[in-house]
């Protein structure tokens, strides 16, 4: 369903489910991305004259209020964008929200606090996410959702939310869908996925679905170090999930019997310590523990050679996805493996995407400009769970699965 099918939402109560959970660095918003991603819908249904109720998370409050997760910086980033008042209320269903629900006038924004203070947003009991839905919904007359970053969670806003409001998917999550079907439907060979970020486990079913799709895989990121470990190098004191070897291992195998190439780093970035004073040694993926800080060493980015080997897949392709850094991007002596990748995305003669709050926060925090991409998704687990080929809850509940 699309806001048109809403039919005139001038004078009407819309509630927009938004993703606006930003990286923040002392309240201070370090990457405004996900704010500017929400502009078209947004502007779209001010300029009809919708009285526009703008609802979102941040972080993971665990269901309690906690200032360290206001939403009030990016209500406040959200007017400068949009270049017009946006009113804030300082609950999300209480007396606040009522208020200043009640004194919008047609055309006029309000942006409420944070969904994940209350506990009924995330439950996982259907009732409790349904009584804070209910409560949701006695603020709108009508619910446009356009929180693609959230749409692969089974939430009272997201989900919940959709079944009680005349419903309706909001511009970013078209414009997002339109890109990662091109992914998914036929994507043009050579087709490189470059896998980083931390958890391999959260990565692992990408993985399986993505062998049989792809030309090359590969991995940078915390998430290397076990498949160097799968592969029987000692590691250090790298991140490392031992539980998740066999499941690797597995998926060695399973690339070898296909054909596909999963290219892993041949030399790392080792440092004393974690930290931008720490003293830091380049050396070969199987030597790890070789250099001087031994086995306390910690791999937090992948070496000059490796990022080299990378961009060079990278640019020969013609289908590139990319999710999750290849190191501590945040601290300059780790930030050089993402840089190579990022700046390799952007030479691409084909379709390239950037998928994930950290990879597209990377790209924008290392000074690249989001026109060298082909598109940057919004969306982290969101992307890499379509490409899983997994329903999405909250794409179902709106018909557009
Ligand atoms: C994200 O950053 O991927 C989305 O905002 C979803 O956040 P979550 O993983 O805390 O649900």
């Amino acid at each position: 369903r699309t806001i048109e099918s809403l039919g005139s939402l001038r004078g009407k109560r819309v509630i927009v489910r938004c993703d606006l959970n930003v990286p923040l660095d002392d309240g201070r918003i370090t990457d405004d991305g996900r704010v500017r991603a929400s502009l078209p819908t947004l502007s779209a249904l001010l300029a009809e004259g919708a009285r526009v109720v703008v609802v979102s998370h941040l972080g993971r409050p665990d269901g309690e209020p906690n200032p360290k997760y206001s939403l009030a910086p990016v209500a406040a980033r959200l007017g400068e964008l949009i270049g017009r008042p946006v009113a804030f209320a300082t609950d999300t269903v209480g007396a606040s929200a009522t208020d200043a629900v009640a004194a919008l006038a047609d055309g006029e924004i309000v942006v409420l606090e944070n969904l994940r203070f209350n506990a009924g947003e995330t439950s996982k009991v259907d009732s409790e996410r349904g009584a804070f839905a209910a409560q949701l919904a006695e603020l709108g007359d009508a619910l446009v959702s356009d929180g693609f970053g959230v749409v692969h969670r089974k939430q009272a806003s997201v989900y919940d939310l959709a079944q009680i409001l005349p419903s309706a998917a909001g511009l970013l999550i078209a414009a997002e869908l339109d890109v990662l079907d091109r992914l998914t439907a036929n994507p043009e060979a050579p087709y490189t996925v470059v896998l980083g970020g931390s958890k391999v486990s959260d990565k692992l079913g990408v993985i399986g679905h993505l062998l049989p799709r792809v030309n090359s895989l590969l991995i940078g990121g915390g998430m290397l170090f076990t498949f160097l470990a799968a592969q029987g190098h000692k590691v250090g004191s790298s991140l490392l999930e031992a539980d998740q070897l066999d499941t690797v291992r597995g998926y060695l195998a399973e690339a070898e019997r296909l054909g596909v190439k999963i290219v892993l780093p041949t030399d790392v970035v080792v440092a004393s310590k974690f930290g931008a004073d720490a003293e830091i040694a380049v050396t070969a993926a199987d030597s790890i523990e070789e250099t001087p800080f031994g086995v306390s060493g910690l791999g937090l980015d992948i070496g000059p050679d490796t990022a080299q080997a990378f961009a060079a897949i990278i640019r020969e392709s013609k289908t590139v996805f990319w999710n999750g850094p290849m190191g501590v991007f945040e601290l300059a002596p780790f930030a050089e493996g993402t840089r190579a990748v990022a700046a390799a995305l952007t030479e691409v003669d084909g379709l390239s995407v950037v998928g994930g709050g950290d990879s597209a926060a990377a790209v924008r925090i290392l000074g690249f400009n989001d026109d060298q991409f082909g598109h940057i998704s919004t969306g982290g687990g969101a992307s890499l769970e379509f490409l899983e080929g997994k329903r999405l809850p909250g794409l179902e509940v709106l018909g557009w699965a």
